[in-house]
């Protein structure tokens, strides 16, 4: 497994195993990894001749009042794992490196990122879409994993994709959970003991919600009402939200007769948890 820190580096080793017909599967991490992280890589090893992964925790996504300085890293550790699951190499670039100068442009996101976590976090996807637009350009994948967790990341990733005409292959990657249905995240770990015990609820609650959805009795605002009642009935965390919306479209229902997803966040003492379940399917 190689390790780059420099984009010129990386850029030309894998400029070197495109020209040679190889195809690369690209999964962009903030680094301490969990199961989650590690099922995107393995798909991306199952699907691709080279992987490659990024490690950069990228401070254009978190906002001023965020848990930039607390966020969790842990280089050795998770160099071992990549080095395990088969990474073939390793873009670890450090801010400087990223963010020479500030930046002369932005990327507005102008839709999609306005509701859920684009609305508790203004500027944060402009943040995501920033940094992955670099990414993309040196990493030249052909296929990109995110995992369903951050379901809105997603869809703003699939319009970034669409609109500047990417040729890049979007592969999205179901939740991985703790055996209790907590989802997987690095965060995980600045939860207090009690409030690891509550934090099941939030999928509790997504679950419960979603047989609200298929019992197919209530409208948007009685199934968003009940969840809500359901989930402050189990935890003391402060819910940031709980929304039902179209998806990938992410706008605002009357019935729920499309692809939907429903999702909460809820803030604990020293991490902000998210998650979702999308119905519907298309
Ligand atoms: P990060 O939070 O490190 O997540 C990296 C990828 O792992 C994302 O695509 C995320 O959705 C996925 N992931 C996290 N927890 C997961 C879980 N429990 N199951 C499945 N996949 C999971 O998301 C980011 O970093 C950043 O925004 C990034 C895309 C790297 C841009 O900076």
């Amino acid at each position: 497994m190689d390790v780059f820190n420099s984009i010129n580096d990386v850029k030309a080793k894998i400029s070197s195993k495109k020209l040679s017909g190889q195809t690369v599967g690209f999964v962009p991490t903030m680094g301490f990894l969990h199961e989650g992280h590690l099922k995107l890589i393995d798909q991306a090893k199952e699907e691709n001749d080279v992987v490659v992964l990024s490690i950069f925790v990228n401070p254009l996504q978190f906002g001023e009042n965020e848990d930039l300085d607390a966020y969790p890293r842990d280089e050795e550790r998770d160099l071992t794992l990549a080095e395990q699951h088969g990474v073939d190499l390793v873009f670890f670039p450090t801010t400087e490196t990223m963010y020479p100068q500030p930046l002369s442009l932005n990327i507005s996101v102008v839709r999609r990122g306005d509701v859920l976590c684009g609305k508790s976090r203004p500027g944060h996807f402009e943040g995501v879409v920033t940094i992955l637009t670099k990414l993309f350009n040196i990493c030249q994948p052909d296929r990109a994993y995110f995992g369903r967790k951050d379901a809105q990341q997603v869809a703003v990733v699939d319009a970034l994709i669409e609109d500047f005409n990417f040729p890049i292959e979007l592969v999205a990657v179901d939740t991985v959970r703790e055996a209790d249905g907590l989802a997987k995240s690095s965060r995980n770990v600045n939860l207090s003991d009690k409030e690891r015990e509550e934090a099941p609820s939030i999928q509790e609650a997504l679950q419960y919600g979603k047989e609200l959805i298929e019992r197919g009795k209530d409208l948007p605002a009685a199934v968003l009402q009940k969840t809500r009642q359901f989930l402050e009935n189990k935890t003391r965390g402060k819910i940031d939200y709980i929304e039902l919306l179209s998806y990938p479209e992410l706008e605002p229902l009357e019935k729920i007769d499309r692809q939907v997803i429903l999702a909460i966040a809820v803030f604990y003492e020293r991490a902000r948890l998210i998650d979702n379940v999308i119905l519907n399917e298309a």
